[in-house]
């Protein structure tokens, strides 16, 4: 399968946001947690909430995926604590299901996650904090366990305000005896609604989305229902899309809270915005160019990494230069290979990459190399003279529910071509 884009086409139209990856795949591992079945609501179509189910489905919980994008997760069959090997591989949020096992019943084991094209990805932060409320690490042989007979609260600070380590700290903690303060935490929202679903199973948590989260353990959680916030990147590559492609679209079903950072810096670039309270109007007119700026990466609530390549796309048709440093994954410039052989002009240096704006880009055969490298790929070929063919849309299908066809609905000239054969025969 592959994407045939024919560039030059202005957007115009609304579209809708659907719920958020990264507040579903922790809602989801949370949910084993949970005392009995919890139905989860808006959670999105991707290829990465398909192996966070097969996760949950290795480990003895059932997962039922519902006709109105809900799904039903019943944890009370869990007999194994040992995520699906492949899975692990496949998707590095596997490990998130490693606070609750260990919260739960007081073991997992897991193979060390590998690395991804955005760079090296360690757990020491989560290890440090699972050791802080009592459990014991062992590592061998590439795989990591660990054991605890009854986890005991503590202080915990983190040395780098990791997402993932915040969250697995916060679903271990649940359980534990006494308080557990988390310093220096991560900041998003995708924590504060996690945050949210676990009160809601009855833990009793204070603080998420500030620097400081407060964990008192309980002695047992219950099921609920819980709808999953809207996905905050997937707006912005939107918001990102008309700036690339030209026109004008009303983007609905956004917290606009979460875009302040995007915001802000498309304002400086002479985007127009009107902030709504659930949506946002984002517009370009085809035949005035964006002003180029510059960007640090940072943690939640400065400007996301997860936004940076849709963003780079953007600058690399700005009048101006740009430089932009990536302060979180500083291996994330892969895609601009492939966005300097559409004839864009970046330089990198490490965690700088310096972008000379460029009147146009061409169309050509391209490979999107992650999630986020091929989703500006993507938006740079909507401005792509002539036809665009991009491989490896398997990236793109893990994070954003539909994209080619969200984007046709917006005008843009967008389709999934060379289905396999025997499909196309049958
Ligand atoms: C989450 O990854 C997101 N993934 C990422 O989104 C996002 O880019 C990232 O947070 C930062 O916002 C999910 O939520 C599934 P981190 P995570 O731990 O939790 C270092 C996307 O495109 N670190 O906050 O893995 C790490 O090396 C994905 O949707 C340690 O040093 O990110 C990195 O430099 C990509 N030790 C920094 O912290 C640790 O134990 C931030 O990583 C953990 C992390």
């Amino acid at each position: 399968m592959r994407l045939k884009i024919t560039g030059l086409n202005p957007l115009s139209g609304l579209v809708k946001i659907g719920g958020a990856k990264n507040a579903a795949l922790k809602v989801m591992a949370a949910s084993l947690l949970a005392g009995g079945s919890c139905r989860l609501m808006g959670i999105p179509k991707i290829t990465d909430v398909n192996t966070m189910a097969d996760v949950l489905r290795g480990l003895g919980a059932t997962v039922d995926f519902q006709q109105d994008s809900s799904i039903l997760i019943d944890p009370s069959g869990v007999n194994k604590l040992e995520p699906p090997e492949e899975s692990v591989i496949k998707m590095r949020a596997s490990i998130q299901v490693m606070g609750p096992l260990l919260a739960r019943f007081g073991y997992v084991r897991t193979r060390q996650p590998g690395g991804c094209d955005i760079g090296p990805r360690p757990i020491d932060l989560h290890l440090k904090g699972f050791s802080a409320l009592g459990a014991e690490i062992k590592k061998e042989h590439g795989y990591i366990s660990a054991k605890a007979s009854k986890l005991k609260g503590t202080e915990i600070l983190l040395d780098v305000p990791s997402v993932g380590a915040t969250e697995n700290i916060m679903t271990a903690a649940c359980l534990a005896e006494g308080i557990t303060v988390l310093r220096n935490a991560a900041r998003e929202p995708e924590i504060i609604d996690e945050q949210n679903f676990l009160n809601r199973l009855g833990a009793n948590i204070k603080g998420a989305g500030t620097d400081t989260i407060k964990i008192e353990g309980v002695r047992e959680l219950k099921a609920t229902e819980y709808t999953i916030i809207p996905d905050r990147i997937e707006a912005a590559t939107f918001m990102l899309a008309i700036a690339v492609a030209g026109g004008e679209a009303l983007i609905e079903n956004v917290i606009v809270e979460h875009q302040q950072a995007l915001i802000a810096k498309l304002r400086e670039t002479g985007m127009e915005l009107i902030e709504g309270d659930n949506y946002v109007i984002v517009g370009r007119p085809v035949e005035k160019r964006l002003k180029a700026t510059n960007i640090r990466t940072l943690p939640y609530p400065g400007f996301p990494t997860d936004v940076q390549p849709q963003f780079v796309a953007a600058m690399s048709l700005a009048e101006g230069t740009s430089e932009i440093i990536e302060g979180v994954f500083p291996l994330r410039f892969k895609y601009t290979e492939e966005l300097t052989r559409m004839g864009a002009k970046a330089t990198v240096d490490g965690k700088l990459a310096i972008i000379t704006g460029v009147p146009g880009l061409h169309g050509i055969k391209l490979e999107a190399p992650d999630l986020r490298g091929g989703a500006a790929l993507v938006l740079a070929a909507l401005a792509g003279e002539g036809v665009t063919e991009l491989k490896g849309l398997k990236h793109i299908d893990r994070g954003y529910e539909d994209l080619p066809g969200k984007l046709r609905l917006l005008g843009a000239s967008i389709e999934r071509t060379g289905i396999r054969k025997e499909l196309q025969a049958g």
